[in-house]
């Protein structure tokens, strides 16, 4: 085990390399990339990170096939923003961080959206003086 284990560190030099998108957009289908390499996991999962917009990273895509080369998905309704990350990580251990992109940005979806906000504001009256 501690060989294999040696053998799987060195292999990772040459491994799995996400493609930078040059930006996406909310609630829209966008598409992914990346350059698999030999001993890389037959599937990953993909997260969305930003540090300042989004509370800990966000999967986008449960499980892709390493040897398809891209996966197509709808992005959730995210803020648009930059220094947005992509990691694949593995689908069941999201600690193992196979590749990070680099940053990039996400728009806001082209037209407004109906999403249903479902709650009501809650009236804030003035205090009296
Ligand atoms: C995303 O792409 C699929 C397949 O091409 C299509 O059926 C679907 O309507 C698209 N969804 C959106 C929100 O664009
Ligand atoms: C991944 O894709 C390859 C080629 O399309 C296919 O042979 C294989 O069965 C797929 N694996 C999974 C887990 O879907
Ligand atoms: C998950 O992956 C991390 C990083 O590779 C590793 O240190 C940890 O032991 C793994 N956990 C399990 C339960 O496999």
């Amino acid at each position: 085990m501690a060989i294999l284990a040696l053998i799987l560190a060195t292999t990772l030099v040459n491994a799995l390399t996400l493609n930078t998108p040059s930006s996406l957009t909310a609630s829209t289908n966008n598409t992914v990339s990346w350059t698999a390499a030999d001993g890389d996991p037959s599937s990953f999962s993909l997260e969305l990170l930003q540090p300042q917009l989004l509370n800990g990273p966000l999967g986008i895509v449960p499980t892709v096939n390493t040897s398809d080369g891209s996966v197509t998905f709808i992005l959730p309704e995210v803020p648009a923003g930059s220094d947005y990350t992509i990691e694949a990580v593995g689908v069941s251990n999201i600690t193992n961080v196979l590749d990070t992109s680099d940053s990039f940005a996400i728009s806001a979806a082209p037209s407004p959206t109906t999403v249903v906000l479902g709650q009501a504001r809650a009236q804030v009256s003035p205090r009296p003086s």
